[in-house]
């Protein structure tokens, strides 16, 4: 993955407060040390109630600090070192009270301390009864906070331990992966607008036959999450798939070439970056039936029309001029990957071509992870090694994004 993108490596305070949902952070923390980040947590004092220090401690495989005056080191300033020694803060759960308490500038424990004392990102994740998140004195804390440019993840709706029901439960954790990723992010397509597209089509002969392919649109969405995480305005036009669209991306259910066709004409233009991730079904049935066909009445040949292809015609637009978009094409294939990828790249007047090896079991279709070479206009060749599909579309993002500057 890119520096832009990554957790390995970077230092990590996590601020803990006294709400019950701390349990759930336990888990956050060790999703975050799985991914190579370093994990100091402070925790305040009613936090300690809830968990021993000691869980966190054995997690984050650090020592815990929930003290102003540590015994530890008599030298040191624990509030400023840990302030100064965090690349972003992800304050979680932060009660009403830690909220208040960071609104005022208060600094009266350690956790408080920090905050006020670091320049670098904070994240915070408010976790309370849904009745102390809505009173209006939260609501203006969090206002405050959110005009310091701290970064407010809203909270979930439901149940609560308390047995009531309403906002104020702690967010499922890729809600604050991304929020954390965006903070850390350079930001290299803020002010950008990317157009992806993903999954398979479908080309219907009647209600309940279609031919289609075995395209997940994991990689589109991994794409359409990195460009969004790298602050660009993103839509993505998805054929049918089975998973959740992406938060903060405008997505576009389709489910023919036809209709992908159509929606990305008609937002092709305006557009700084178009990625064809789309496994589009290069023909249709030449006749639909309405009603459901009987098997006597389905004829073994059946006529096929070709698609047209959107990638190819793209192309064409900006080589007349009526299209500045950087254009990035996906070529899944069997045998020949490079030269293959070499005709399409040239062929659809590429600037980039990720071809992936689809008959090996690590990449391609329905796999998490990706193996795929990056062809440029200008020759070049980059062979990316075996990787997550999260961390191969941040590759391919990067490079459309140096063809942007
Ligand atoms: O020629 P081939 O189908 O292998 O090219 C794959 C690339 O072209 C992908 O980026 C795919 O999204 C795009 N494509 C398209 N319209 C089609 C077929 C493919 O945009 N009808």
């Amino acid at each position: 993955m890119t520096d832009s993108a990554s957790f390995a490596g970077r230092r990590i305070l996590l601020g803990v407060s006294g709400s019950i949902a701390l349990y759930k952070v336990a888990d956050w923390l060790r999703s975050l040390v799985r991914e190579d980040a370093a994990v100091t947590v402070v925790m305040t004092e009613a936090a300690t109630r809830f968990v021993s220090p000691l869980t966190f401690a054995a997690l984050s495989g650090r020592p815990v600090h929930t003290s102003m005056f540590a015994a530890q080191g008599a030298e040191t300033i624990p509030h400023i070192n840990l302030a100064k020694g965090a690349d972003i803060v992800l304050l979680a759960p932060a009660t009403a009270q830690t909220v208040a308490r960071l609104a005022h500038g208060l600094a009266d424990d350690l956790l408080a301390t920090v905050v006020l004392a670091a320049r670098v990102p904070v994240v915070i994740c408010p976790a309370m009864n849904s009745n102390m998140f809505l009173h209006p004195a939260t609501t203006a804390n969090l206002d405050i906070l959110a005009g310091y440019g701290y970064r407010i993840v809203a909270p979930d709706c439901g149940a609560m331990a308390c047995g009531d029901c309403g906002p104020g439960r702690l967010p499922e954790w890729t809600t604050v992966r991304d929020e954390l990723l965006t903070a850390l992010s350079p930001g290299d397509l803020a002010g950008r607008k990317v157009l992806v597209t993903a999954g398979p089509t479908r080309e219907f002969a009647d209600p309940v036959r279609f031919l289609s392919n075995p395209s997940t649109g994991r990689m589109g969405y991994a794409l359409a999450r990195a460009a969004r995480i790298r602050g660009a305005e993103v839509t993505l036009i998805s054929g049918p798939v089975d998973l959740e669209p992406p938060a903060g991306v405008t997505t576009i259910a389709v489910v023919s070439a036809l209709d992908m066709h159509r929606e990305v004409m008609a937002r092709a233009g305006g557009q700084d970056i178009i990625i064809k991730n789309a496994a589009v079904s290069d023909f249709r049935f030449a006749a639909v039936a309405e009603r459901k066909m009987k098997k006597r009445e389905i004829s073994p040949d059946c006529r096929l029309l070709a698609n047209p292809d959107i990638l190819a015609e793209l192309g064409e637009m900006r080589r007349l001029g009526g299209l500045t978009a950087v254009l990035v094409g996906f070529a899944a294939e069997s045998g020949m990957l490079l030269a293959e990828g070499e005709r399409k790249l040239q062929a659809k007047n590429l600037d980039l071509l990720a071809v992936n090896d689809i008959l090996a079991d690590d990449a391609g279709f329905a796999a998490d992870t990706n193996r795929v070479t990056l062809l440029g206009r200008d020759g070049s060749q980059e062979h990316l090694p075996l990787l997550s599909k999260e961390e191969t579309a941040h590759r391919i993002l990067g490079r459309a994004a140096a063809l942007l500057r």
